[in-house]
């Protein structure tokens, strides 16, 4: 039997409030995974979403599960239920998703993995409240309706907390961090793939201490 969705639920919120950042990052090669995660987590960026885009993505997840003290690596791009059992066998603690669908939202009742589905509109959201889940991610966040739009929602849904993503970077994070029914912004911006080709992990690690130092 699956543990209960309240303890999932809360699971999911530890893992957001563990920093204001959650990278959100595609793993090209392997050999890249274990140091640019020990930057990330050095940098006090804890969370870390491998995108499931690439084929190296779950062998990554695993490498960083097993070797990476102190990070809480989870499965990003979760589209169906294959994934979030594949992501779940490599050692992921948490799943994401960019939106939802009712077949993934069965299986994850299904799955112990702590799961944050995508939400874009208000009926998304209402969607996701009603199977229990508090924790949404929005996106894409910019392109979806941005600041005003996520604001827009706090009003009406006041238990729903997002993590926003999609076209968030260094300059604008704090802005969205401000919002109340914002937990923590996620994004690329960390993991730039000029600095990841060429192994720069203390860049890396500089991007992420700046990312981290967001909310006090
Ligand atoms: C994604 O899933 O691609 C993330 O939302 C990252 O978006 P970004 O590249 O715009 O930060």
């Amino acid at each position: 039997m699956s543990t209960a969705m309240p303890a999932r639920q809360q699971t999911m919120e530890t893992i957001l409030r563990r920093a204001p950042v959650v990278p959100v990052v595609i793993v090209h090669e392997l050999a890249q995974a274990v140091p640019l995660a020990r930057a990330l987590v050095a940098g006090g960026l804890p969370a870390v979403e491998i995108t499931l885009r690439t084929p190296v993505a779950l062998d990554a997840i695993r490498a960083i599960a097993n070797e990476v003290d102190g990070v809480a690596v989870g499965a990003g791009t979760v589209l169906n239920a294959a994934d979030l059992l594949a992501a779940e066998k490599a050692g992921a603690c948490f799943a994401v998703s960019p939106g939802h669908s009712p077949a993934l939202l069965d299986a994850a009742d299904d799955s112990d993995l702590p799961y944050l589905p995508g939400a874009s509109t208000a009926s998304e959201a209402m969607t996701l409240l009603e199977r229990g889940y508090r924790w949404q991610k929005f996106f894409p966040a910019v392109p979806a309706g941005g600041i005003e739009f996520v604001r827009a929602l706090a009003s009406p849904l006041p238990q729903v907390g997002f993590c926003t993503t999609g076209g968030i970077g260094a300059a604008s994070a704090a802005a969205w961090l401000a919002l109340p029914n914002v937990v923590a912004v996620g994004g690329s911006w960390l993991t730039p793939m000029e600095l990841v080709a060429a192994g720069d992990w203390a860049a890396v690690e500089a991007l992420a201490r700046e990312a981290a130092a967001l909310r006090g």
